[in-house]
């Protein structure tokens, strides 16, 4: 046995001695956390661990810091960039008992939740009160891997990403000590902001275990309307001139036609198969009408139909279900095949340009991906189908990627806008960031100067 395999040996047994049943070594458990739901590599941990609290979580971190292993962090395992596969083994953290609505402060509009409490389940607890929480990645992500990932989805254009919604945490770091990175107070100048380090900071500088969040009422109008275009640049047109009218629309997502053909399979929906929005209006009854009557007038002078209306709250979940399912759609095309989505953002008056070059790519390649985007960002995703044991198609899809994260740069954009660097995005990080990389390693070797937490994401150490 090496060195290193002998003191992860040792830490597990001490885990147990913590643990007992909550801790498995198991090929079924280590598979199971061994990937996400891209088309990374998966990779084993040597154990899984399931602690029953904040404090349970410290003293895991403890003992493996003891003996130098890695610890990752473990939400719903939805990421896409490989975020949570264990690359260098060590200790999975599954924080699946993690799972309570700590308290909601209706007046104050905010509420602290366990770090494994889903999107869907936090929405479903605080409905009846009036209230909801906007950030919705396609999956039902836990809302501690969101703040981990700085996460947005539809919601974004109108409310933010979780950089936005994310009022303070509750962190475990490298050396087991446990903090607080704020109070609930919605403004503050109270040293550095470390509620802002941290989300994003894919369990590399801490294990988040509780998070407070901003939460909204809900409105008293919701309108959705599906508008299908005669041209990509007639849909990416209409967003870009919504944005800088500055109609506040609470979702405007891009389908390309053969995104729409995907999910009307999966989905069993029969919209027409052309370049879609599907758009959301949130407030007053007055408000939402006077908003949609902009929008159908800026989509029909670029060659948009009319607005097909899901007003009816069955119908709009039907739609944004749909929405929200494209990478399973897409999975579903072709069966076996691994998604590799990818994820760049630029800034809104450079997205035709980036959209358009980036399907002439697609046009001239074997590769089929469906486009799909929170465009309101100016944000989004392609979603190659592959074989990730064909190394044709994995070259291709690699250089038609490289190609779209340079042009994005090139416009002043990002490499990713949303699913995180993980595994998949570190060779982009310098080209986006230059020197502030270095700044980055020395806030890692200042925080987890073992190099235990979540080892080989975001940039080498
Ligand atoms: C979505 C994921 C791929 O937008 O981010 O559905
Ligand atoms: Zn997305």
């Amino acid at each position: 046995m090496s060195v290193a395999a002998a003191s992860v040996q040792s830490a597990i047994d001490e885990l147990r001695a913590l643990l007992g049943e909550r801790l498995s070594t198991s090929n079924g458990v280590r598979d199971h956390h061994s990937k996400d739901e891209s088309w990374h590599i998966p990779h084993r941990p040597d154990a899984v661990a399931f602690p029953l609290s904040t404090e349970e979580v410290s003293e895991i971190v403890r003992i493996c810091a003891r003996h130098r292993t890695p610890v990752v962090a473990y939400g719903t395992g939805t990421s896409l960039e490989g975020g949570v596969i264990p690359e260098h083994g060590g200790v999975v953290v599954d924080l699946v008992n993690l799972d309570k609505v700590l308290e909601v402060n209706a007046e104050d509009l905010d509420v602290t939740v366990q770090a494994r409490v889903t999107r869907k389940q936090l929405n479903d607890y605080i409905r009846d009160q009036g209230l909801f929480f906007p950030i919705d990645p396609g999956a039902d992500a836990s809302l501690g891997g969101m703040a981990a990932t700085r996460a947005s989805g539809t919601n974004a254009v109108r409310y933010g990403t979780m950089r936005e919604n994310v009022l303070g945490l509750t962190v475990v770091l490298a050396d087991g000590r446990i903090i607080r990175t704020s109070r609930r107070a919605r403004k503050s100048a109270a040293g550095y902001d470390l509620t802002r380090l941290f989300v994003g900071s894919e369990g590399t500088l801490g294990i988040i275990t509780e998070v407070t969040l901003r939460l909204y009422g809900l409105p008293e109008a919701i309108a959705a309307a599906v508008c299908s275009f005669e041209s990509l640049e007639g849909a990416v047109s209409t967003v870009i001139q919504t944005i800088q009218l500055g109609v506040p629309v609470a979702r405007i997502e891009l389908l390309d036609d053969v995104q729409m053909d995907s999910v009307n399979r999966f989905s069993k929906l029969d919209y027409p198969i052309k370049d879609t929005l599907f758009i959301e209006f949130h407030g007053t009854g007055n408000g939402v009408k006077e908003q949609a009557e902009l929008v159908q007038a800026v989509a029909s002078e670029n060659g948009g139909g009319e607005f097909k209306w899901a007003t009816r709250q069955e119908e709009r979940t039907q739609l944004w279900t749909a929405r929200h399912d494209v990478t399973y759609a897409n999975k579903a095309l072709r069966p076996g095949c691994e998604i590799w989505a990818t994820d760049v953002c630029v800034p809104i008056s450079r997205l035709a340009e980036c959209i358009v070059e980036t399907k002439k790519d697609l046009k001239e390649s074997f590769l089929i991906a469906p486009l799909v985007g929170h465009v309101g960002d100016g944000n989004f995703h392609l979603g190659f189908l592959i074989d990730r044991n064909n190394p044709d198609e994995m070259k291709e899809a690699e250089r038609l990627n490289e190609r779209l994260v340079m042009r994005a740069l090139a416009m002043d954009g990002t490499c990713t806008g949303e699913h995180g660097i993980g595994l998949g995005k570190m060779k982009f990080l310098t080209a986006e960031h230059g020197e502030a990389v270095g700044v980055m390693r020395a806030v890692k070797k200042a925080l987890d100067p073992l190099n235990i937490l979540n080892p080989g994401k975001i940039f080498s150490v």
